[in-house]
């Protein structure tokens, strides 16, 4: 019997076969990636992908919510982790509580994540003492956008060290695992045989403890930009494209629907 994995299970990963995580925003298409991935992610990256929003600083904690409980339907097998959105933790580490055990208890997960490093440490530490597994995110934080000046890739050079730094610190302050998002190869591999816990790379290095994607992006579903670190696995975009002018062709052709998809005055068949 496979028990179901929680966060203790993950951070006990470190350094052995990779971990597979993708994020999910649906039921169906959570459905989908449970067989295959080691935790689902829903990403406030839902904003962008899903709302058609310009960055993820407006996503609010009902989308969360939402979005949450319906992945958590669709989800047997893999571990559940939700985003805090932008808003709803940095303030003090009673609001972060406060946010994080209201998307634990209204949709199930297991653990939340949060983005930021030294100056988010305290909070972490705050949250996982008081029984919030929290995972870590630094490197590109989405929700920092306005203060980073644009998703531009983090720690070259001499900015290295504020990084690694940033690992260190809420590995420290008690995360089970940390993304790191858009940091050179090399640095995302130093900080993986640095640190105690699981590192899950997006745009970091095939050294990472375990990959994420975003799963619209990597199913080509999501064409609106392509960063570099995407590798999409599918065209399921141009293949709906297709199929949606096939549909259109045949409306205004009168050949949809055809005599199988309408009824007659006996019902012949279901
Ligand atoms: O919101 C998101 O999808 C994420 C992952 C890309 C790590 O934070
Ligand atoms: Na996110």
């Amino acid at each position: 019997e496979i028990r179901r994995p929680v966060p203790p299970d993950i951070r006990a990963r470190k350094g052995g076969t990779p971990l597979v995580v993708l994020t999910a925003y649906t039921t169906p298409v959570a459905r989908l990636v449970d067989p295959h991935c080691d935790i689902v992610l829903v990403g406030d990256s839902v904003g962008m992908v899903l709302h058609g929003l310009p960055s993820t600083l407006h996503v609010t904690m009902e989308m969360m919510v939402l979005h949450g409980q319906a992945v958590a339907r669709g989800l047997s097998r893999a571990m559940m982790v939700i985003d805090m959105p932008f808003g709803s933790y940095e303030e003090s580490p009673d609001q972060a509580f406060r946010n994080a055990a209201r998307l634990m208890s209204e949709t199930g997960a297991a653990a939340v994540k949060l983005e930021g490093g030294e100056h988010m440490a305290g909070t972490i530490a705050f949250l996982t003492r008081r029984g919030i597994p929290v995972m870590g995110h630094v490197g590109l934080t989405p929700q920092a956008v306005n203060t980073l000046g644009g998703y531009r890739v983090q720690g070259r050079g001499e900015d290295a060290d504020r990084i690694r730094r940033d690992a260190a610190a809420v590995v420290e302050a008690g995360a089970f695992a940390v993304v790191l998002e858009k940091v050179p190869d090399a640095l995302a591999r130093e900080i993986t045989g640095a640190v105690a816990v699981p590192t899950i790379g997006i745009g970091a290095s095939a050294d990472c403890d375990g990959q994420v994607l975003v799963v619209d992006d990597m199913l080509g579903l999501f064409t609106a930009f392509r960063p570099k670190f995407v590798k999409r696995y599918a065209e399921l975009g141009q293949e709906a494209d297709r199929a949606i002018a096939a549909y259109s062709a045949e409306v205004r052709a009168r050949t949809f629907p055809a005599p199988e998809h309408v009824f007659g005055e006996e019902p012949v068949r279901k």
